[in-house]
């Protein structure tokens, strides 16, 4: 993503949904670009800024819709793990648009339809796919959401990530709940859901879990012409 956007000191780079700056701050040791992560949530940034020790990036609070930022100031806009938050992803996009200069590009980052039918936890979530399967919609989907909102030139990468994990961890993960679709679920699924992980933690505390991930990363250009 980087190279591709072939960054000097001059230019700048928006992490759009910043959260607590997992992705910012190796963003920021990165790229020579002055980095700004934004997000809407007053919390998130507060972790982000503590962890920011050399007040490498600049955090701003601000939404999707309605970026902090002057027309054309940006090179580089990010949003990973985002837009399934988003009511409206056509309007994010063309704010996007917005603040990104001539030829910039914008790299959203998101799960695949195929990730969410087979994701881990669906075997013991049964509403997980059904919830989630509008909020990631197909890469087809987002690239014409993308050229509705001005934007031309556009890639989509898919990438897969297999990682085992132990079951401890997905106890702690769910009791957490660490995705925000575990707060939309039937409140007596989630409990029967985390009671049969927890029994089987109980049962082996060795057993792992194989989670396989599928990302959609798809770049895309202002036009050079504008
Ligand atoms: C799942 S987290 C991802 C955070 C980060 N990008 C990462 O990958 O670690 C989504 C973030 O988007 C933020 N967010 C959700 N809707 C937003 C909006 N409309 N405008 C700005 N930020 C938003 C949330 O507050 C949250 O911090």
């Amino acid at each position: 993503m980087l190279r591709g956007a072939g960054l000097g000191a001059s230019d700048l780079v928006v992490d759009v949904g910043c959260g607590t700056g997992r992705l910012t701050l190796p963003l920021a040791a990165l790229t020579p670009a002055r980095v700004v992560g934004v997000d809407a949530e007053a919390r998130m940034l507060e972790v982000a800024r503590s962890k920011d020790a050399a007040a490498r990036v600049e955090w701003l609070r601000g939404s999707a819709y309605r970026l902090p930022l002057a027309d054309r100031a940006a090179a580089l806009v990010v949003m990973v793990m985002v837009v399934h938050l988003l009511r409206q992803r056509v309007r994010a996009f063309r704010e996007a648009h917005r603040v990104l200069g001539t030829g910039g590009q914008l790299s959203v980052w998101t799960f695949t339809p195929r990730h969410v039918a087979e994701f881990y936890l669906n075997a013991y979530f049964p509403s997980i796919p059904m919830i989630d399967r509008p909020r990631f919609p197909s890469a087809e989907v987002l690239t014409a959401e993308l050229c509705r909102a001005g934007f031309a030139e556009v890639r989509v990468e898919v990438r897969e990530e297999v990682r085992r994990l132990d079951i401890a961890d997905v106890v702690d993960r769910v009791r957490g709940r660490y995705i925000s679709t575990l707060g939309m679920l039937p409140p007596l699924e989630y409990r029967l859901g985390l009671q049969q992980l927890e029994e089987r933690l109980a049962q082996d505390r060795a057993t792992t879990l194989a989670q396989r991930s599928e990302w959609a990363i798809i770049t895309a250009r202002t036009t050079t012409a504008e």
